[in-house]
């Protein structure tokens, strides 16, 4: 199974950069996981949509070509960062490649919330008509990770905490489960 992942946080040594990285590495033997840099896409814009710029075919091409969508993302003042709304806006507009597509959401705050806030906003934007994905239902499967600075090993970039780990091992079972529903 081929995934990608699109991270809300550009900097260097994102916490939500070091979980996907630990998504990447604890479920390698369940599919492949390929982090898609959403900061090299412009700024979206309606009069280019049609004959969209190279890097946004491409970054496009990628999620309709993959089996199942990961997003991690921080909360930015109580919603989700413009970087991966721009990335969102662009994944919505003339070929939908969001559509039906088995979508799971995570997250990392270094506050006690866990990104709930950015969570909430997120799955309203997916089910939007021009994104309509196909998201993991939220009951048991919010990966709300709150106090980051304690739960992270920061030379190896993972995530280490054992109670968070065995959670994720959960969530990310029941979401290979769900992209399978979708090929029944
Ligand atoms: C512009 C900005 C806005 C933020 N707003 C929130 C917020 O609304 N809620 C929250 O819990 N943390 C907020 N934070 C703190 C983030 O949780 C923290 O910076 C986190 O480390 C960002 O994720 P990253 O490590 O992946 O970059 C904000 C940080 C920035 C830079």
């Amino acid at each position: 199974m081929k995934y990608v992942a699109l991270v809300g946080s550009l900097r260097r040594g994102s916490y939500n950069l070091q979980l996907t990285k630990t998504i990447q590495d604890r479920y390698r033997g369940n599919f492949d996981l390929e982090i898609l840099d959403i900061g090299v896409l412009p700024h979206y814009d309606q009069d280019v949509e049609n004959d969209a710029p190279e890097i946004v075919k491409t970054f496009k091409n990628k999620v309709f070509e993959a089996d199942g969508v990961i997003i991690v993302t921080p909360e930015y003042n109580w919603s989700i960062p413009g970087v991966l709304k721009n990335a969102m806006d662009w994944l919505s507009r003339v070929d939908k490649v969001l559509v039906n597509k088995p979508v799971m959401i995570a997250g990392v705050s270094v506050g006690i919330l866990g990104t709930i806030r950015a969570q909430l906003h997120l799955r309203q934007v997916l089910a939007s008509p021009g994104l309509q994905a196909k998201v993991l239902p939220a009951a048991g499967n919010e990966v709300l990770v709150n106090l980051a600075s304690g739960k992270f090993d920061e030379t190896k970039e993972l995530l280490t905490d054992e109670g968070t780990l065995q959670h994720l091992d959960g969530v990310v079972k029941r979401f290979i489960e769900f992209v399978g529903e979708g090929f029944k």
